[in-house]
């Protein structure tokens, strides 16, 4: 045993995994903190620089776009740099573009910034959930991961309650502000983290892999870790399998998951909330950021509940249940639009479809497009197949936020939700015949059924 290995030995902690999940986890804090902020921000922006439906879309989804650019260059950086030094590198571009936004003097200026910030968010959405499954335990691999959506969500609450204790004043800036203290947590929590032993091994440092291995999970487990891990290495020429004709039924639940997951219309309801309810009668920015706070807890909770029953129901009775639910509270939402109620009841019947339409996402396509892209992806494309995914999710994303407002001035909220509403419809349909069911079923029998030529529905049991 070298002095190395016996100081790695020394070091380990069965805790330590989730340590190291935890600290990474704050890029899904940053994430949800940085995209949801705006929507309470939002109000006082539009007011501040007189702007336009256009500008108010712009002002939301320039963080969307950098999120896209981001997303899109990870796969190559997190290969170059590493996983855990790009984080390091992001949490400093989170900082930089979070204090330029707070001191904006004008819409360019901070929707600039926005997309700095943007950029960090989608190198971190990519990052962070790889970086997490490469220190992860196996027998833990599939709900440390989700513990990043749970932290998406807890961004989300965090984001809500600085823009309710900032409603009041109006101090807009602030409300962004608060983004440098996830961001300084995360630069310095990362700085003490070891590098990925994957990504070690997959630069050939193979002595220095095999140490961390051994400091995360002790000696015994280390040695089965790094014997998968031998067996994986043909990411060169990742971008020609995944044109492949047999990858078709894995990119069909990609391309399907990332477009559903946007497309069904949750950012609407997490950026623009106070809006929303400002529409449906909460007088005041005060009160719709107060409700748009409930709705950002109960996104917590059902994430909660649904984590351990990703794999004790499977994923297809979540999101065909999911799917449906999501339709007819939609639906109901946008049929109050068309109704001329009491306003107290309009309020009440409002606040309580969208707390549906909430639980239904946060219980199935919320986390479940982070948990079954990779899985349907083969070890050897899971990289750059990922960072396909979640570029096209920020892609659809920013469209979906750049739309909205216009949708709103030509459809009115009643015809706007409609369309949400049968788009979840239509997801259900597509998780009937093209989702498969892949609870409890190994990675190595998905990637066998896809190289056999199965369609997307039985590529799992
Ligand atoms: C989605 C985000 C969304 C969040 C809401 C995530 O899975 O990718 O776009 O804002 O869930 O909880």
């Amino acid at each position: 045993m070298t002095i190395e290995q016996s100081s790695a030995s020394s070091q380990h902690s069965s805790m330590y995994p989730f340590v190291i999940a935890a600290i990474a986890a704050v890029a899904g804090i940053l994430f949800g903190f940085d995209t949801g902020v705006i929507s309470g921000a939002i109000l006082f922006i539009k007011t501040q620089f007189a702007l336009s439906d256009s500008l108010v879309g712009m002002a939301v989804g320039s963080v969307l776009v950098g999120a896209l650019l981001g997303a899109a260059l990870s796969s190559r950086c997190s290969d170059y740099w590493g996983r855990r030094n790009l984080l390091v590198i992001t949490s400093i571009i989170f900082l930089i573009g979070t204090v330029f936004s707070a001191f904006a003097t004008s819409v360019w200026m901070l929707a600039g910034f926005r997309l700095i910030v943007g950029f960090a968010i989608g190198i971190a959405s990519y990052t962070a959930p790889l970086y997490i499954s490469e220190i992860a335990p196996v027998q833990w691999r599939g709900a440390l991961v989700s513990l990043n959506q749970l932290a998406i969500t807890i961004g989300i609450v965090l984001s809500y309650v600085v823009d309710v204790s900032y409603a009041s004043s109006g101090n807009w800036r602030m409300m962004l502000g608060w983004g440098v203290l996830p961001a300084a947590i995360l630069f310095i929590g990362m700085m003490f983290l070891p590098k990925s032993p994957r990504w070690l091994f997959l630069k050939g440092e193979e002595d220095q892999a095999r140490e961390n291995l051994i400091r995360i999970h002790g000696r015994s487990a280390a040695a089965k870790e790094f014997s998968e891990m031998s067996g994986v290495q043909e990411e060169k020429k990742a971008w020609g399998v995944l044109r492949k004709e047999w990858m078709r039924p894995a990119l069909v639940v990609v391309i399907g998951l990332a477009f559903f997951q946007q497309w069904t219309g949750i950012n609407t309801i997490i950026y623009y909330a106070p809006t929303i309810f400002q529409m449906t009668g909460f007088h005041g920015p005060t009160a719709a950021i107060l409700a748009t706070l409930g709705i950002g807890i109960v996104n917590v909770l059902a994430t909660i509940v649904a984590l351990p029953l990703i794999d004790r129901w499977g994923r297809r009775p979540l999101l065909i249940m999911g799917s449906i639910g999501m339709g007819i509270s939609l639906g109901l939402f946008s049929i109050l639009f068309t109704m001329h109620s009491a306003e107290g009841a309009m309020r009440v019947l409002a606040f309580l479809s969208l707390v549906g339409y909430i639980i239904c996402f946060a219980m199935s396509l919320g986390p479940l497009m982070w948990v079954m892209i990779p899985e349907v992806l083969p070890l050897s494309v899971r990289g750059v197949g990922s960072g396909l995914g979640v570029a096209l999710s920020w892609a659809f994303n920013a469209l979906v936020a750049f739309m909205f407002p216009i949708l709103l001035g030509l459809l009115h909220p009643a015809g706007t939700f409609l369309i949400f509403s049968l788009l979840s419809f239509a997801c259900f349909v597509y998780v009937w015949f093209l989702i498969p069911e892949t609870k409890g079923v190994s990675l190595e029998k998905i990637e066998s059924r896809l190289r056999a030529g199965y369609k997307s529905r039985d590529l799992g049991c």
